[in-house]
């Protein structure tokens, strides 16, 4: 893995927010700054997933969102292929595929309007928007249901459109935050399938999830975060080869509370 380039690297992103008075109370701290990311550094390469782990309120989110570029980081910068992402940040946007479950789909929209709407926005021609939407809708099972409004649609089917439509500009950076949350067996599958397609694609990809098997099965670096902090990280293989992640995990996260 070293011998490749990398192409992105986080270095020591810091993300901190201001709390106010109640936030204060209400996490037992008089400190007026939360320290959501504290010094985390990571690289990502092409044709590798890294999977991001921590608990609830570890900093995964802030972490996706900084390199989403919906957040600016506090301190700490990253790099796209060797150049700060400020640089030129248009032209990162458009390199990225970005999905969360924060940002929702309209639900009175078709997945078929979604999917050009979002595509016109990445100043996608319509001829190729047209080509694109048939290839993806296709391959996802969306096309059934691309003129059916999308309250109408299973969560799984939802996820998929979502999915579908965070590759409708071909981005070569896949940023998925918990891209199975809520989903069931089937569905999930179907989701892993599909990031194992990207990644196969040489996509660079991270995903922040809490699934341990999701990461097992197809992870091949894991960072583990822990209040802010890479409290651990590698190659999956070499961090699994005495224990489970899930040992891996916990013991970490009890050693922390100690
Ligand atoms: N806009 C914000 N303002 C204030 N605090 C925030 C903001 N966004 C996140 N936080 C706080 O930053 C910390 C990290 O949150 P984050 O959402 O990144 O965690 P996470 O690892 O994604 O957690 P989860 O597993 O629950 O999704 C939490 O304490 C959260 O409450
Ligand atoms: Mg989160």
């Amino acid at each position: 893995m070293e011998n490749e380039t990398p192409v992105l690297e986080m270095r020591h992103l810091v993300k901190t927010f201001p709390l106010n008075k109640k936030q204060r109370a209400e996490r037992h701290v008089d400190t007026a700054k939360l320290f959501a990311v504290n010094d985390l550094s990571f690289t990502l390469y092409p044709g590798k997933i890294y999977g991001l782990l921590g608990p609830n309120g570890a900093g995964k989110t802030t972490t996706l969102r900084m390199i989403a570029t919906l957040i600016a980081p506090t301190s700490g910068e990253i790099l796209y292929r060797g150049s700060p992402i400020q640089k030129d940040i248009s032209a990162y946007r458009g390199r990225v595929g970005f999905l969360t479950s924060e940002l929702k789909l309209d639900d009175f929209f078709t997945p078929s309007y979604t999917f050009d709407y979002m595509a016109s926005l990445y100043g996608l021609k319509e001829d190729v928007i047209k080509t694109r939407k048939k290839a993806i809708f296709d391959e996802f099972g969306v096309t059934p249901f691309s003129l059916s409004q999308i309250k109408n649609l299973s969560t799984g089917m939802k996820q998929k459109v979502s999915l579908a439509i965070s590759i409708a500009h071909d981005p070569d950076i896949i940023i998925y935050d918990e891209p199975t949350n809520g989903l069931d067996i089937m569905a999930s599958r179907d989701v892993e399938n599909f990031l194992e397609k990207l990644k196969n694609d040489g996509k660079t990809i991270v995903i922040s999830t809490h699934i341990f098997s999701l990461v097992e099965k197809l992870c091949d670096e894991v960072g583990i975060i822990l209040n802010g902090q890479m409290a651990l990280q590698g190659d999956l293989h070499e961090l699994t080869k005495e224990r489970s992640l899930e040992e891996v995990f916990f013991s970490l996260v009890e050693e922390d509370a100690a």
